[in-house]
């Protein structure tokens, strides 16, 4: 089998995922595990110039190769035209996005960088896997340089419609670039079409055959392991007694303003207002460390989650009650797994997410016995595939009031019964199933629009 080449931004700990690495990272774990493989991006250090020669370290089957970011680059590559422009737009969040010449300019020269420092560490017959929007122009880049690999891309994150991308400057500059990827993969069809339509409008047809949808997983099992194992561990223990026979209501998020976390919390803080019956009976423990903090709308976010979560505790607390807790720090993953098994609720409400692997991590880790109800945004991927969920609009506060308090209800034999429908789901499609079906795909054996969806329907 010829070498696996993943390139991304953010390249992982090889010992642990870390507490903020986001899906990318998760996802990419299992998928290097078993193969003669090379992890390709940035150190996570800044340096006075984004470096040209990347450092290797061996772990296990992966040579880790990263390079440092320019100050400049972390700047106008990652802070600005990734994280200001790129991200809102993708999430459909036009109206926040913040554009400027030199973030562009910063966002082409860190993906030639990129491509520079990649090139003379290929071999020849490598598979090279490019992932999400940080990394749009390096395909085109790496050919630019003589690379003829086999080259797939993945996108992480949603892909709005046609209407909204174009507003982003240079969007047409991304889908021609898209041009030198041999397959692409997006979370579902409803992106896949979008990318699509925004390809065959800047006369790039024969690029959007090459787009198909593959829905990312998890490692089910040995998550579902690693919850059961924890359910007696110090700090879930530690919690449980904290609770006091209260019902968990939980949330897990990276601090940011796609997450939907200020009305999270006000569609928590409506359920205690239209149930009073509620009240005293469940905590709702959100977690959210706080990522990409330097960007002006996260710090923003930080401020209005502080406000608010203080708010609706001032209104509804009782001196022994505090109706929502509130952690912005990091915490390991064993210790989440077990604080999911036991939260009667998980909320999981995005208001754009590419996927979500924590709503599948929260049906991974419940007690099959005795399972608690995930309550999930529609305009999550997950929503596609889990539809034992309580879905919501997660933008209307009585939608989220109204699906808790059915929750905090629901009889136990209809928990199990929507738990298993998930359950089948989230044990279908695993990461490894997921990086398969992409590597098939990019690797020729089958079509890309037929490799992600027809085996998306899972047996
Ligand atoms: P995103 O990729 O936007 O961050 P996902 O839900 O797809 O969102 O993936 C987030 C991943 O990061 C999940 O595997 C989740 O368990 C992990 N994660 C999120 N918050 C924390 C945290 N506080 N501590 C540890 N892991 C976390
Ligand atoms: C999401 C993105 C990833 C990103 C992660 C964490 O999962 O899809 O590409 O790595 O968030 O964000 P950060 O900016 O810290 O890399």
């Amino acid at each position: 089998m010829s070498r696996l080449v993943i390139v991304a931004n953010r390249v992982p700990d090889p010992k642990e995922a870390g507490p903020t690495a986001g899906g990318l990272a998760v996802a990419l774990k299992d998928a290097l595990a078993n193969r003669d493989s090379m992890y390709f991006g940035w150190s996570g250090k800044t340096a006075p110039q984004t470096g040209t020669e990347a450092a290797l370290h061996r772990h296990g089957t992966t040579t880790y190769a990263t390079i440092d970011l320019g100050h400049d680059d972390y700047k106008h590559f990652y802070q600005g035209f990734s994280n200001a422009a790129l991200w809102p737009v993708l999430h459909y969040r036009l109206g926040i996005a913040r554009f400027d010449r030199r973030d562009f300019a910063g966002y082409q020269r860190t993906n030639a960088a990129f491509a520079a420092a990649l090139a003379p560490l290929l071999k020849p017959d490598d598979t090279i896997w490019i992932h999400d929007f940080h990394l749009f122009l390096m395909a085109a880049e790496l050919r630019a340089l003589g690379c003829k690999q086999r080259i797939g891309f993945f996108l992480h994150v949603p892909f709005p419609p046609r209407s909204v991308f174009n507003g982003l400057p240079h969007a047409e500059k991304l889908l021609e670039a898209m041009e030198a990827i041999d397959a692409i993969g997006m979370q579902t069809e409803d992106d896949s079409e979008n990318l699509r339509a925004a390809l065959i409008a800047v006369g790039k047809g024969d690029v959007a055959l090459r787009v198909g949808a593959f829905a990312i997983g998890i490692d089910a099992s040995g998550f579902a392991k690693l919850a059961a194992q924890r359910a007696e561990a110090k700090e879930v223990k530690r919690l449980r007694d904290s609770l006091a026979g209260r019902s968990l209501a939980i949330g897990i998020d990276r601090l940011d303003y796609t997450k939907g976390l200020p009305q999270r919390i006000a569609g928590f803080g409506a359920m205690l207002e239209r149930f009073p019956r509620h009240r005293g009976k469940i905590t709702f423990l959100q977690v959210a460390p706080v990522s990409r903090g330097d960007v002006a709308m996260y710090r923003a976010l930080r401020r209005e989650l502080d406000e608010g979560v203080g708010r609706i505790n001032g209104q509804m607390a009782e001196p022994d009650w505090a109706p929502i807790r509130y952690i912005t720090r990091a915490v390991p993953r064993p210790t989440l797994a077990g604080f999911m098994r036991m939260a009667r609720i998980g909320l999981v409400t995005p208001l754009r997410d590419g996927m979500n692997l924590v709503a599948k991590e929260y049906v991974a880790a419940q007690d099959p016995a005795d399972p608690g109800v995930l309550v999930l945004s529609r305009f999550a991927g997950a929503a596609v595939e889990l539809d034992g969920a309580l879905i919501v609009n997660p933008l209307d506060p009585d939608d989220i009031a109204e699906a808790l308090d059915a929750a905090m209800d629901m009889p136990a034999d209809e928990r199990l019964d929507r738990w298993n429908r998930n359950w089948a789901k989230v044990k279908a499609v695993t990461a490894s199933v997921w990086c398969r079906r992409f590597l098939s795909a990019l690797e020729g054996t089958k079509d890309v629009a037929d490799a992600g969806q027809a085996e998306a329907q899972p047996a």
